[in-house]
């Protein structure tokens, strides 16, 4: 591994990372420590690396380079920092209105009218919870609303058994209320001074388990058991990846998607799946896509028809 020296941080800046840096970092991370992170967006690891130089008072990037080499604790620090998950209950109002409003109806209301009537969602990348507390949520209003229950199970998966212990536990603090109706904080959380948690009731409609969205021997979450998922959101994550890192995972979400399911994702990242060749975009300017084979399965006979998924495990 060669370090080159000429990249010396100027005052309260550090220089534009070139793709060479972006490279030694990745080979360093590999020959050093034997982890892999060429899976990540290139500039999405400058710019971790810019950041990291920075906090560390580095003389410059290659000092940073070679402490990352040297120094396994650091090195860890960095790797961490890779992991982005940040998240927010109904984190992008227009999208969260729209399954409100649209999707959320329409599945719902299909499901009186064809098998299997169980509405199936997955969550992929679910950091602290917040995306399937908020499906869930909309989803018990539609249930009151028409007085009758809905058979439904969400499935919430991510790769960080951290962000996982903190979705299962269910309980968050004030500041991560801002998005949370006033309604909603009365129906769906017992409070205990600063702490929200989320009520049992809710607890029951979601099953979070660890799934890498990369791992190539699945083609869904082992405890969904099979994909024929009616609505998946994917949000926030595709970004920090390479391109064809991009279109393995818009693959498997699509793959596991039933005829006619939709798709949500960030909204940074809907011209990414905008250029899929299975996926439409249903509710511009919102990042809400459906699955272009309308076929929705009305009986065993339809099943049967189809191609079967490839196995979950
Ligand atoms: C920025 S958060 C987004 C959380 C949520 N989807 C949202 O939009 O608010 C990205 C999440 O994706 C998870 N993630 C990243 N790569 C993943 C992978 N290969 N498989 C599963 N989860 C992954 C991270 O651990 C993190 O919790």
């Amino acid at each position: 591994m060669s370090l080159s020296n000429n990249h010396v941080i100027e005052k309260n800046r550090v220089p534009r990372l070139t793709g060479e840096l972006v490279n030694e970092v990745i080979s360093v991370l590999r020959h050093a420590h034997g982890w892999e992170v060429s899976q990540y967006d290139a500039s999405f690891l400058g710019k971790s690396l810019e950041k990291r130089s920075a906090v560390t008072a580095s003389t410059s990037v290659t000092a940073y380079l070679r402490r990352l080499a040297e120094d396994r604790t650091e090195a860890e620090v960095f790797l961490h920092s890779l992991s982005i998950s940040f998240s927010e209950f109904f984190r992008n109002p227009l999208t969260f209105a729209i399954l409100e409003q649209l999707i959320l109806p329409t599945l719902v209301a299909s499901k009186g009218e064809s098998r299997p009537a169980e509405l199936r969602i997955w969550s992929a990348g679910c950091a602290a919870g917040q995306e399937a507390w908020s499906v869930a949520m909309m989803l018990e209003d539609l249930a009151t609303a028409r007085a009758r229950p809905i058979p439904l199970r969400i499935f919430a998966t991510d790769v960080s058994e951290a962000a996982l212990a903190l979705a299962r536990e269910g309980s968050y603090n004030t500041a991560a209320m801002q998005n949370v109706r006033l309604r909603h904080l009365r129906d769906y959380f017992s409070t205990s001074g600063e702490s929200y948690s989320i009520v049992s009731r809710l607890r029951d409609r979601v099953v979070f388990s660890l799934y890498d969205l990369l791992d190539a021997h699945s083609a869904c979450p082992p405890t969904s058991l099979y994909g024929d998922f009616d609505l998946i959101l994917c949000c926030n994550l595709l970004f920090y990846y390479q391109p064809d890192i991009q279109q393995q995972v818009l693959d498997k979400v699509c793959r596991a998607l039933a005829p006619g399911g939709y798709l949500v994702t960030g909204e940074a990242e809907k011209a990414i799946v905008a250029k899929h060749q299975d996926l439409r975009l249903v509710a511009s300017p919102a990042a809400v896509f459906q699955k272009k084979n309308q076929l929705r399965m009305r009986d065993e006979t339809d099943m049967k028809k189809l191609q079967p998924l490839p196995p979950c495990l």
